[in-house]
């Protein structure tokens, strides 16, 4: 079955308005087929991007509506400026932001609330995978959205695989370690919901740069990547994007 192919740039804390500058004069120039390319830019910045190639969408939403929440933004403050996508539940929001399950859960009902589509990120850490309970945790972690949403709010998530222990560090899953846990995802949901499983698009995130990426996307069960720090270099960022249009 073919799924939607997408390779999304995470931004993260970094970029400037030349970055966007940049990243809209290329990207004016070139399409992709078999891929759709996300940006997610610190929010400063998403409005700044003019091309029509390009989804732009932000790293980070509000559980809340409205209200004396300072600094945060909320799923219908993006509708309202046309942000149609928003990262949730990144290792770092887990990790320095303490983000719980729990709350991600609640972003996710917000988000597909309004018709928002979270890209929900999970993902062990090496301590995790050492013990041997990846596949326990990585299913708590979906778990605890499905008992919010249900399966068919899942269903308007894209998912990205995120193993901690890969993330920045250069030390990128193998396809096989990567393609294991992909595969796990789409198995488990799959005993929930089978056409979910099949249609839902998993993209791979922790250190993908130009090198790794073909033999990543050519994976049966990764549909793209989530790419942080080679989403600043704007050549390494197309690189990528081509090596998962040829997958088709
Ligand atoms: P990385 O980041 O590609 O720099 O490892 C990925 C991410 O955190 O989304």
């Amino acid at each position: 079955m073919s799924r939607v192919k997408i390779i999304a740039g995470n931004w993260k804390l970094n970029g400037n308005k030349a970055l966007v500058d940049e990243f809209n004069h290329t990207f004016n120039q070139t399409t992709f087929e078999h891929v759709s390319v996300m940006i997610f830019p610190p929010a400063l910045y998403v409005n700044e991007f003019n091309c029509e190639h390009l989804t732009i969408g932000v790293q980070n939403v509000s559980e809340q509506t409205s209200g004396a929440f300072t600094g945060e933004l909320s799923v219908d403050m993006l509708n309202d400026m046309g942000i149609t996508h928003t990262l949730i539940g990144h290792s770092e929001r887990r990790d320095i932001y303490n983000e719980t399950n729990e709350l991600i859960a609640a972003k996710v009902a917000q988000a597909i609330a309004v018709n928002i589509t979270p890209v929900l990120c999970i993902g062990e850490s090496l301590e995790t995978r050492n013990a041997g309970n990846v596949y326990q945790f990585i299913q708590s972690q979906l778990d605890s959205v499905i008992e919010v949403v249900g399966i068919t709010g899942l269903a308007k998530c894209v998912i990205a695989y995120e193993p901690i222990w890969a993330i920045g560090t250069g030390v990128t899953a193998s396809p096989e370690q990567a393609q294991e846990v992909h595969r796990f995802i789409r198995d488990y949901l799959g005993s929930i919901d089978e056409v979910v499983a099949e249609s839902l698009s998993i993209l791979y995130g922790g250190s993908v740069n130009a090198k790794t990426a073909s033999e990543l996307f050519v994976q049966p069960d990764i549909d793209g990547g989530l790419v942080g720090g080679a989403s600043l270099k704007k050549e390494e960022f197309l690189t990528i994007c081509h090596a998962a249009n040829q997958r088709g």
